[in-house]
């Protein structure tokens, strides 16, 4: 990889600061291109009315894990038809079994949905195996997946999920204001006796396309930064190897649907601003519509 940021800038030369901090590829390549998950995820939005809603399923505990997953079974049922997605998150995965957590996947499948863990994967490698192999055992067509644990780590947990037949998402900038601190902060990095710096979520995106994820989340939240990264993705398309841009963030927290879509979210996740909407159908109905349309992006 080269030392230079995503925008091809050197943004500044700081040999000095950057020397703990090192910039480089992952040391395998992965195995595959072609993403299962995506081709699925692109038949469900076909089967769907164009519908590119990723609808998260949070639900907040109600004390009954049987009513959790009637819940989420009855919410499927009414918005299969606006949605091509589930997404479940810690609301479920922490009070509810495996074995009811495979139910609720069996459920979004049988009306060609696929299902995506977003637990934000960040551990050391042994630990992250374990995990993908109990999602892959939960029938999840896919996870999320934090590249703060590097670059050899982030690929390794990627070619992982292929192996096991799952697609894998990386978080490039999450949506919340406090992430500004974190994905936005300025990096040193270290290329040989060059030194440079760049904006972490830059340095994420890069190792997420080299590692062929799947997909990356940027938060709607922040369009430009929507818009910098599609442009990025662009130009790392390949045949094979067309990942998708998620994004989270619109609605509850505040950002634009339309405006994501616009500069260049494929997909977007939303949770309360339909399951806690007066009519739920009415807006995923509405977000379907707005999401739906042209591209040449599978
Ligand atoms: P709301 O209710 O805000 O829910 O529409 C959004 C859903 O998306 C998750 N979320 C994120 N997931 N990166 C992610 O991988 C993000 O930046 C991000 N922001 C929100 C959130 O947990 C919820 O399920």
């Amino acid at each position: 990889m080269s030392g230079k940021g995503m925008d091809g800038l050197d943004d500044d030369d700081d040999g000095d600061e950057a020397h703990s901090m090192r910039s480089h590829a992952p040391a395998s390549a992965p195995h595959k291109q072609e993403s299962v998950f995506l081709e699925r995820l692109y038949a469900s939005v076909g089967e769907h009315d164009g519908s590119r809603v990723v609808l998260a399923l949070d639900f907040a505990w109600d004390g009954s894990g049987s009513a959790m997953v009637e819940r989420a079974c009855s919410t499927i049922d009414a918005l299969a038809g606006y949605i091509c997605s589930v997404k479940i998150n810690m609301h479920l995965l922490l009070p509810l079994s495996m074995d009811e957590i495979k139910h609720i996947n069996g459920y979004a499948h049988s009306h060609g949905l696929p299902s995506i863990a977003d637990i934000k994967l960040n551990d050391i490698p042994s630990t992250n195996t374990v995990a993908i192999s109990h999602l892959a055992d939960s029938n999840f067509d896919a996870l999320t997946i934090n590249p703060i644990i590097g670059p050899d780590a982030l690929n390794d947990a990627i070619c992982n999920a292929h192996s096991r037949g799952m697609g894998a998402i990386a978080l490039v900038y999450m949506s919340h204001r406090s992430a500004e601190g974190s994905y936005g902060m300025q990096v040193g990095r270290v290329e040989g006796k060059h030194g440079s710096s760049s904006r972490l979520y830059r340095v994420f995106l890069e190792w997420a396309l080299a590692s062929h994820a799947d997909g990356v989340v940027v938060g709607a939240t922040r369009p430009e930064t929507i818009r910098e990264c599609k442009s990025y993705m662009l130009g790392a398309y390949t045949h094979g190897y067309r990942p998708a841009l998620f994004s989270p963030g619109s609605g509850a927290q505040g950002g634009d649907p339309s405006l994501a879509l616009n500069n260049g979210a494929d997909y977007i996740i939303v949770g309360r601003s339909i399951l806690y909407a007066d009519d739920p159908v009415d807006e995923a109905s509405r977000l379907a519509k707005i999401s739906s349309r042209p591209t040449t992006n599978r």
